[in-house]
């Protein structure tokens, strides 16, 4: 296994959602039954991955409740022979799986809050995942990318169409194609206009990185919006060795916008065992 460790940045504020988020991380926003993080978290864990770190601020502890134990409850729980939700409420930590927290003091960009675990991460290979980007595939998109990295041993960063007037919320990347998925990326620029966007090719929250990015991320004057970006530190990572862009198999939901998140709750209900079929026959019911 070559990719063992996943960071979470989870810091960010949720502005878009206030006053959901005034008391309550974002990522603790619930999709159906599961709060966003944990989509996350499951989806690093069925790529193998076993060591998470979150990256975390003021007013993140619910995130760390979640991935604890709840002795009261899972005691009530057993008390009261209900196995079925006790097993629901210990899935979300496996026994295998090892949390681990580190705080991002000020928050000055995705880049910076990938430093943040610098220490924790050293030398290796490791992954990336933003909560905010909900991402379902019949394969986990991060396993698909851990299948791509064994293959080609370098970076690589899940990437999509994005309509061309919103090149201006992505990362954009341009390059050489090497097969149907896979493109030999040559460069990566943050957020940038239409009239400037390379192509239509947007990063969406996933990655696999080399450790050479650290320094890079280092090296980089603050970018977009005065914060030290994370695009900006791979675009360094790119003069010195290859980064892969990957179009993933799957959709992602923008879980950072009201109607991503509206749209991810309305379809993982319909797939949802428990709900699905009364679900559907209540859209069905109204008059829209
Ligand atoms: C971040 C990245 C951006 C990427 C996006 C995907 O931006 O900086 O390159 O395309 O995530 O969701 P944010 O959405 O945090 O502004």
């Amino acid at each position: 296994m070559l990719i063992n460790k996943a960071i979470f940045p989870v810091a960010g504020l949720g502005t878009r959602f206030l006053p959901a988020t005034k008391a309550q991380p974002k990522e603790m926003l619930p999709v159906v039954d599961k709060p966003l993080i944990q989509y996350a978290v499951e989806e690093a864990y069925a790529a193998g991955i076993r060591e998470m770190i979150f990256v975390t601020g003021r007013s993140k502890r619910p995130i760390e409740d979640h991935f604890d134990m709840a002795y009261e409850l899972e005691m009530e729980l057993e008390a009261a022979g209900k196995a079925e939700l006790l097993a629901l409420v210990h899935q979300v930590k496996p026994d295998d799986m090892e949390c681990v927290y580190v705080r991002q003091a000020k928050m000055m960009g995705l880049g910076h809050a990938v430093l943040c675990s610098e220490r924790l991460v050293r030398n290796e290979p490791f992954a990336v995942l933003l909560a905010d980007d909900l991402m379902v595939g019949t394969t986990p998109i991060l396993k698909q990318m851990v299948e791509q990295f064994e293959e080609w041993r370098a970076s690589i960063i899940a990437v999509q169409e994005v309509p061309a007037d919103q090149t201006r919320r992505y990362g954009i990347v341009d390059g050489t194609p090497v097969n149907d998925r896979m493109m030999d990326i040559t460069a990566i620029v943050e957020k940038p206009a239409p009239e400037d966007a390379p192509s239509l090719l947007g990063v969406a929250g996933r990655y696999i990185l080399m450790p050479d990015v650290f320094s890079e991320i280092r090296a980089q004057p603050r970018g977009v919006g005065g914060e030290i970006q994370l695009t900006d530190g791979i675009a360094g990572l790119l003069r010195r060795q290859k980064v892969f862009a990957y179009r993933y198999e799957g959709k992602r939901y923008d879980c950072g916008s009201k109607e991503g998140f509206l749209q991810a709750n309305v379809e993982l209900a319909l797939a949802h065992p428990e709900v699905s079929a009364s679900f559907r026959e209540y859209l069905k019911s109204l008059d829209i």
